[in-house]
Order: C-alpha cells, then sequence, then structure tokens
C-alpha cells in the first residue's frame, strides 16, 4: 500500500523519533519514552524499530534506529524499513534526523506496491513530512520511482512495444512534448534497420519512440532507454532460468522515462528529448540470424555474433541518432549484460563515460542521494575483441571477458561527436528485500541523475 503524504500533521498523528546509535541521551524523548527505550535495550541500531505505547493500550509512538553516521555499507535509505513495520495510520518525524527528505523519500520507496493484478495487502499509513523539507521534490522523486517500478512490473503481455509506447505517450502529453512514433517498416524507411531487425519477428512491431520537450533554445539533454519488451534471446534462445526475469529488459525505458517525468514536473530549463527503441526479441521465421550482417544508421556494418546481444543494436541506432545533434548531455539506461551483475552485483550498476568532470559528478551525485553507481572504464584495448572478419564491427566478443566493458565500447562506436555521453548498465530489479526496496522492478540512478541535471540546470 503506498504511504500517502499528509501536507499537515493531523490531530491523530504519532511521532516517529529517529535515534542515532548511542545517542539516545541527545534526542529530546518524553521521559517515559527514553525509558520504554532504555528498558527494551533500544540503542538506535539501524533499522531498528520499537513500538511505544501511550495509555490504555493505545500506540503513542515509534522509536526508530538510524545508526552512525555515513557509514560505509549502511544505506542511507534504512528508513524504508518503516513502511512495512510501522502499525496503520498517521505519523510524522521527529528527533535526530540528518537527512530528512532522504528518510522521508526512504519511506515512500519503501511502502510501494505493485496492484495492477490484486489488492493492496499492506498497511494504510500517512506520513506528515518535518516542516523544512520540500515536499514538491520528494513527492517527483517518490512518484518517478514508483512509475518505473509499474512499468517494469507489468509483465509482457501488457507492456509491450505498443505499451510501453503509450506510457511515454501519456507522459510526454501531460507534459505538452511533441511525440512521434517510427513504427514497423517505416523503421527501414527512415535507417533504422537494427531496430527493425531485432524487433521484426515479435508479433507486436517495433518502434522508436521519441519525443521532445522545452525551449529548442535550452541546453540539449537526450536519454536513450533500451526497450525490449521481452528478450527470449531470439535464435540464439535464453534458458529457462535465464528468461524468466526478461519482462524487465525495458528497464532502461522505465527509468529514462521516470527521468524524464522528475524533469518536465520540475520544469527545468533544458531541451530534453527521449529515445526508446521498444521491441520485443522475439523468435519467428522472420527473426534476424546468428551471422547476419546488419547496416546501423550510422552506416557501419555489424555482424550478429550473437542475437541475444540485442540491446546494443537497438541502442546503436538510437543513440546515432541522438548523436546527430549532439546533445550537451546524453545519457542512455539499460539492462545490457549479465556480466555487469557479475562484477558488480544487482544493486551497484556500472556506468562508463569518455568525460572525468561529468563521471565525478555522477559519482557525487550517485553518493548524496544513495543511489550507488560505480564507474567503470572504457578500455580501449579491448575494441579490437570486437573485430569481424567480414563486417566493420561484431555485436560480441568471442572471449566472453569484460563482458560489460566490451558492450559499452560498441555503443562508444555508435556515439562520435557528443562528449558529454554517459552509458549505464543497469540491472532494473531488486532480486532480495531492503528496507526501501521491495523485490520487483528498480529505479536505478534516476535519483542520482535528477539530483545532477537539477544542480546544473536550475529551475
Ligand atoms: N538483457 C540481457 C542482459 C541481462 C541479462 C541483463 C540478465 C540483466 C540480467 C542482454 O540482452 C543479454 O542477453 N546479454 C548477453 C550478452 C552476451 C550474448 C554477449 C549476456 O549478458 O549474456
Ligand atoms: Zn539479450
Ligand atoms: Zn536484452
Amino acid at each position: 500500500m503506498p504511504v500517502e503524504i499528509l501536507s499537515e500533521k493531523s490531530a491523530s498523528s504519532r511521532p516517529i523519533w529517529f535515534v542515532g546509535k548511542g545517542k539516545l541521551d541527545q534526542v529530546n524523548l518524553p521521559d517515559t519514552v527514553s525509558f520504554w527505550a532504555r528498558a527494551h535495550g533500544f540503542d538506535g541500531e539501524p533499522g531498528a524499530v520499537l513500538i511505544v505505547p501511550a495509555d490504555k493500550g493505545a500506540i503513542g509512538g515509534a522509536l526508530f534506529g538510524t545508526g552512525e553516521d555515513k557509514v560505509e555499507g549502511q544505506s542511507q535509505l534504512v528508513a524504508g524499513k518503516l513502511a512495512r513495520s510501522l502499525p496503520e495510520g498517521d505519523w510524522h518525524i521527529e528527533g535526530d534526523i540528518r537527512d530528512a527528505e532522504l528518510a522521508a523519500i526512504a519511506i515512500l520507496m519503501g511502502g510501494y506496491e505493485f496492484t495492477r493484478y490484486r489488492k493492496p495487502k499492506g498497511k494504510a499509513i500517512r506520513l506528515a513530512l518535518p516542516k523544512d523539507v520540500n515536499a514538491a521534490r520528494i513527492r517527483r522523486i517518490a512518484d518517478a520511482v514508483t512509475f518505473v517500478r509499474d512499468l517494469i512490473n507489468t509483465p509482457t503481455s501488457d507492456m509491450g512495444p505498443d505499451a510501453l509506447e503509450q506510457a511515454a505517450r501519456d507522459l510526454a502529453t501531460k507534459h505538452g512534448a511533441s511525440f512521434r512514433s517510427i513504427v514497423g517498416d517505416a523503421l527501414l524507411e527512415q535507417n533504422f534497420p537494427m531496430i527493425h531487425a531485432v524487433g521484426r519477428a515479435a508479433a507486436i512491431a517495433p518502434r522508436l519512440i521519441d519525443f521532445q520537450w522545452g525551449r529548442e533554445s535550452d541546453p540539449k539533454i537526450t536519454l536513450v532507454g533500451k526497450g525490449v519488451c521481452f528478450d527470449t534471446g531470439g535464435l540464439d534462445i535464453k534458458p529457462a532460468s535465464g528468461m524468466l526475469l526478461m519482462k524487465k529488459d525495458m528497464g532502461g525505458a522505465a527509468n529514462v522515462l521516470g527521468l524524464a517525468a522528475m524533469i518536465m514536473d520540475a520544469k527545468l530549463p533544458v531541451r530534453l528529448r527521449v529515445l526508446i527503441p521498444a521491441v520485443e526479441n522475439s523468435i519467428s521465421g522472420n527473426a534476424f540470424h546468428p551471422s547476419d550482417i546488419l547496416h546501423s544508421r550510422k552506416g557501419l556494418t555489424v555482424e550478429v555474433g550473437n542475437t541475444d546481444a540485442e540491446g546494443r543494436l537497438v541502442l546503436a541506432d538510437a543513440l546515432a541518432l541522438a548523436d546527430e545533434e549532439e546533445p550537451e548531455l546524453l545519457i542512455d539506461m539499460a539492462t545490457l549484460t549479465g556480466a555487469a551483475r557479475v562484477a558488480l552485483g544487482p544493486d551497484l550498476p556500472p556506468f562508463y563515460t569518455h568525460d572525468d568532470e561529468l563521471a565525478a559528478a555522477i559519482a557525487a551525485k550517485a553518493n548524496e542521494t544513495a543511489d550507488p553507481l560505480w564507474r567503470m572504464p572504457l578500455w580501449q584495448p579491448y575494441l579490437q575483441k570486437l573485430s569481424s572478419r567480414i563486417a566493420d564491427t561484431n555485436n560480441v566478443t568471442t572471449d566472453g571477458f569484460a563482458g560489460s566493458v566490451t558492450a559499452a565500447l560498441f555503443l562508444s562506436r555508435f556515439v562520435e561527436k557528443t562528449r558529454g555521453w554517459a552509458h549505464f548498465d543497469i540491472f532494473g530489479w531488486t532480486p532480495f528485500e531492503k528496507p526501501a526496496f521491495p523485490v520487483g522492478g528498480e529505479a536505478q540512478a534516476i535519483r542520482a541523475l535528477y539530483q545532477l541535471i537539477e544542480e546544473r540546470y536550475p529551475a
């Protein structure tokens, strides 16, 4: 059940006292509450929740342990736990709040539930925010996370390329953006051959979603998201275990839509463009084959070493288009490789950029927003691993090493002019529950990127 935000404390609202580790003395607590805390050995351990009684067996409030200041390995989003451990009703935050905005975002994120196919099970919790926080901003961020998770959690039967287009169109319309979609054979006419090749075997036609928002004269930001609505692997078919989660292969698209939603909602002074190649990597008589040579928008020919490396193919044509207008910032997000998870696990997406300043800024914002990201190198010597005997490049390497790096290097060949390009190889999924992260589709990198863009282009 989503946590609801109250604009003001209600009369029945109960306090959540935030207490740092070993800092019970430093929080201004009623005597009965601090006795109760001591009697239970409550010491502000991160994530500890202790319900405090009031008269006649009612609930008087809750103590919440926030742990120590910025400890490595301790998420700043532990407050997400409250969404699932507080009793129903109205609550407000008090006490030792180091970052009230992050705590509120964590609670809202932790209360997420996917309710498209059944009634919500969670508790009805309403939260009054501390006075000094920017409620509109918190809501904007939490809504974007919900939007992303809903898109990813929706299975392919209800989130094919057509439905993904509709979701993008609805968002664009809401904010008055100009929208177009290039569908099916029109992709060939308008020179997006690789998007067509990957998506043509599916029952629902492949397409390139393209919308633009903002003033033409403002700095250009372009977001590109991998919108593979299902990845069977194609003729190089995945085993059942590898295919099970592949509804999430449009996680890059979902995330760029979430980021776009925040940018437009905040009316940041930028010219935003969103490009989503939306396809299903499916199997039928007209599927593209291993060893096919594809022509690309950029003009490079690409030998298909593996039809399961489809994301980089559809992204390449979209990135080539994005690069044509040389935006100031070009961000692409994609559930691109299993190898990224081997390297860093599901919770720490790698990103790649040639631009050291941009990399440092991204790393700093990732830290500030508890939206972890880790830079990996565009290691040029590995480019040769992508060489093909008969085409300009192969889409995979043969040795299987450095899979996330070589996928990023493949993409880099299609971005020639744009200096401020960054590629995010995200997982888009929470496999094991954490306080602010229920199992399922996940928003990754967009809270960090929103903060970066918001600070760089203040409204
Ligand atoms: N969508 C997958 C990557 C993926 C798999 C992301 C599992 C997250 C979880 C992508 O299209 C893919 O299949 N990549 C292959 C590339 C390989 C054939 C070079 C992979 O990672 O195995
Ligand atoms: Zn694949
Ligand atoms: Zn894929």
